[in-house]
């Protein structure tokens, strides 16, 4: 199959050829087929999340365990009720507060949503993205699309359209090009149908900023673990993902140390005929003397590691590096998703110094 790639920018959204470009995927959406498009998190991989037959499509696509549940996307807050069993008062005041934007809940699900899409679970994730693209594909898909991120299973998630097309090009009808992902990580996941609100994955929307409206909720125990074996709630959470194809390790502790440390591991890499890379920020940069030196931005500064952190990991892929040394982020706020997203790519791999 020949994959269509699209881009849509400020300049050509309001034009009839971009219209009609999100027409057409909006059709290949009801007629079964999938189509990528940009959200504010990461590429989503869309197909129909009423049709069995469309996620058993992109299960395929992705190379992905069909027990691992779909995130539904909708694009206005009154379709909720049609595949939510019941909407708690915890979901309108979380809708209120974060959507559209990068946050997922998982709420009981109403008889017309497949077990396909939930994985077989008697739950279902949505989530309403902050992209008008993604928006606007939705309402023309007639208002419901699962889409998981659009990597083949186990590669880090697409933040470019470049990243879709290596990944899944041939493999599904279309592809919509926003430009680089603004957030860069996949959305926080709240679970709202046990007894208390429960994150299952964090991301941009903080723990901090979800207790600022429900008061307090829980942390799955997996999610800020950096030991590996304690079974997460949210199944795709325990898929080994994100993973480079070099060895990663994260070194943490004491500005100074982290640098010495991570100088000492490169000189023994390149002893041993290694191709190595770091990940460093903006003040340690120019410090390192490795193959491949990339900066994630500010330390201070989360939000820039977050969008850098996985175009640099399929950068460190191509350039066919075999091990990579990552300064680890400051912990709290967007810290806490980039560190949760590093240390599973480094299979949980961390070096305290
Ligand atoms: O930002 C995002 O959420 C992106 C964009 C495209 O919206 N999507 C995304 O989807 O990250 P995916 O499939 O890569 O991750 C969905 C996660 C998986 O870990 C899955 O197990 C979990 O959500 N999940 C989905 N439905 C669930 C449910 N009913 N209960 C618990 N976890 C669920
Ligand atoms: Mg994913």
């Amino acid at each position: 199959m020949e994959t269509e790639l699209f881009e849509i920018t400020d300049e050509n959204r309001d034009t009839g050829e971009a219209m009609s470009a999100i027409e057409r995927a909006g059709q290949v959406l009801k007629g079964g087929g999938l189509v990528a498009f940009p959200t504010e998190t990461v590429y989503g991989l869309g197909g129909d999340a009423l049709n069995p037959m469309s996620a058993r499509k992109i299960y395929a696509a992705k190379g992905r365990p069909s027990d691992n549940p779909l995130i539904v996307h909708i694009c206005r807050w009154e379709d909720l009720g049609a595949i939510a069993a019941d909407i708690p008062e915890d979901a309108e005041k979380l809708g209120q507060a974060f959507w559209p934007g990068p946050l997922t809940m998982i709420l009981r699900k109403s008889e017309i949503v497949p077990k396909e899409t939930t994985g077989g679970l008697p739950t279902v994730a949505v989530r309403m993205p902050n992209d008008r693209t993604a928006l606007a594909l939705i309402g023309a898909a007639g208002g419901y699309v699962a889409a998981p991120s659009a990597n083949l299973s186990g590669r880090p998630s697409p933040t470019l359209a470049k990243h879709v097309m290596e990944d899944l090009g041939g493999r599904i009808e279309m592809i919509l090009d926003g430009g680089p992902s603004c957030l860069g990580l996949e959305s926080t996941i709240i679970d709202l149908t046990d007894e208390r609100p429960t994150v299952l994955r964090p991301g941009c929307i903080t723990g901090e900023m979800l207790e600022e409206v429900l008061g307090e909720v829980e942390i799955d125990r997996a999610v800020l673990s950096d030991e590996s074996g304690i079974t997460p709630k949210a199944p795709g959470m325990k898929y080994r993902h994100y993973a480079p194809k070099a060895k990663l390790v994260v070194i943490a502790g004491e500005e100074g140390a982290v640098e010495r440390r991570i100088g000492e591991l490169l000189e023994a890499a390149h002893r041993e005929g290694h191709r190595s890379g770091v990940i460093a920020t903006n003040a340690t940069a120019a410090l390192y003397h490795a193959d491949s030196v990339k900066n994630a931005g500010n330390r201070t500064n989360a939000g820039e590691a977050a969008q850098a952190l996985y175009r640099i990991l399929r950068e460190f892929d191509e350039e066919g590096v075999d091990v990579i040394y990552s300064e680890a982020f400051a912990e709290g706020g967007i810290g806490n998703a980039v560190m949760n997203r590093l240390l599973k790519a480094a299979g949980h791999r961390i070096e305290k110094v």
